[in-house]
């Protein structure tokens, strides 16, 4: 073996002597693990809409928007997407990733301090090393240890608030209007990232900033605002909700944007179609909630640790890998596709259990009826 696969093989043995071994594996049954949470990846209508994309405009877009890959629908959408949102505009990126990446990127530098929660998704921590910015973590949705951070901090440095809206792993739900406050008494630009608000909350499935009770002023307060294409709205992509000056900045400017082949124009049209679906699906967002209710009611009961989830994202920490593995596996016997999430996704090993619409009250009764009544019965 030569040393660059012995270094591999080595890393690969530590990585398993840690019970943090990992591999990728087909769905296994009833969906409680996904982002898919309107379940409109299996939509009949987007499915058509994207056949009928691929019609008008052909498979790939054959270049980066800035050469030849830009199509009309990328300008419509994204116009569409803003106004859903309340924002004056919207920039579409391949995928979340590449849109929280090259966003901090384009806009930081190593003069730039950004303030970032310290469960914000890896994207975000990527985007914050790529750009050279000084990083500042302030404790989980700790307003008064951001508060004392932007305090202490060089008046005259540029600053930057991130925040997940809904928290991808504990699904709890970030104080957005202190967040706005904050940055404007700091002169600070804010970045909320709504993956996973986006479909489930706020007026017409907008987010959390359409939920929490902001005036259209503190709206536009957010500089940017990320929303995925891949969970509530069943396809990819992402937006940047934004204003024109800075859409036009990020243009110019954002390397995952300029140095990327344009994505599928055909998940634009699609998307279009999945924005007018989940506008309507209000009835869908309260038995999503509902039912996440019920069955983080149920684990709380018999003791197990939830966190201050919530939201259609219930964590179940049980601490270790080993534990966390084979609860999943227990559960996943019994027909429910639960996964585990282990270090370094997150601290504490633990279920990650998602709620979609097609979960029904019999179903969550189910989930809760072959619990073991004691937290620590499976180890
Ligand atoms: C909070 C958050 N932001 C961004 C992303 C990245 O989005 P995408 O999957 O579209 O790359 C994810 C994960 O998927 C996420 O959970």
């Amino acid at each position: 073996m030569n040393s660059f696969n012995s270094y591999l093989s080595t890393e690969l043995t530590n990585i398993r002597s840690k019970n943090r071994f990992r591999s990728v594996k087909l769905p296994l049954g009833i969906d409680l693990s996904s982002n898919d949470y309107l379940c409109l990846s299996q939509s009949r209508e987007i499915k058509n809409a994207l056949k009928e994309g691929i019609e008008i405009y052909g498979a790939g877009s054959g270049a980066s928007r800035l050469i030849r890959g830009h199509r009309d629908i990328f300008e419509k959408t994204e116009k569409k997407f803003a106004n859903w949102v309340g924002s004056e505009n919207s920039l579409f990126l391949a995928n979340g990733f590449a849109a929280n990446v090259g966003l901090i990127d384009a806009i930081a530098d190593s003069r730039t301090l950004i303030f970032t929660d310290r469960l914000n998704h890896a994207s975000i921590l990527d985007g914050i090393r790529i750009s050279g910015a000084v990083k500042k973590y302030f404790h989980h949705r700790d307003m008064t240890h951001l508060r004392e951070l932007l305090q202490k901090s060089d008046p005259k440095a540029r600053k930057i608030i991130v925040s997940e809206t809904v928290f991808s792993m504990d699904g709890d739900i970030a104080f957005v209007k202190a967040l706005i406050s904050l940055k404007k008494e700091f002169d600070a630009c804010l970045i909320l990232d709504e993956a996973h608000a986006l479909g489930v909350f706020g007026n017409e499935g907008g987010g959390i900033a359409l939920a929490a009770n902001l005036s259209k002023e503190e709206v536009s307060e957010i500089d940017f605002r990320v929303y995925t294409g891949g969970k509530s709205l069943g396809l990819e992509g992402a937006f940047i909700a934004c204003s024109n000056l800075s859409k036009d900045y990020l243009i110019n400017t954002m390397r995952t944007f300029i140095f990327s082949t344009a994505p599928i124009p055909a998940v634009l049209f699609a998307l279009s179609v999945s924005i007018d679906l989940v506008k309507k699906m209000d009835l869908e967002r309260s038995r999503i909630l509902e039912n996440a209710n019920l069955l983080r009611s149920g684990f709380k009961k018999l003791g197990y640790e939830t966190l201050f989830s919530e939201s259609q994202i219930i964590p179940v920490v049980l601490f270790e890998e080993e534990r966390a593995l084979h609860f999943a596996q227990f559960l996943q016997e019994k027909g429910f596709d639960i996964r585990a999430i282990r270090p370094p996704t997150v601290k504490e090993s633990r279920l990650r259990i998602s709620i979609n619409s097609n979960i029904t009250r019999e179903l969550i009764q189910k989930v809760l009826e072959c619990l073991p009544n004691e937290p620590n019965a499976i180890a």
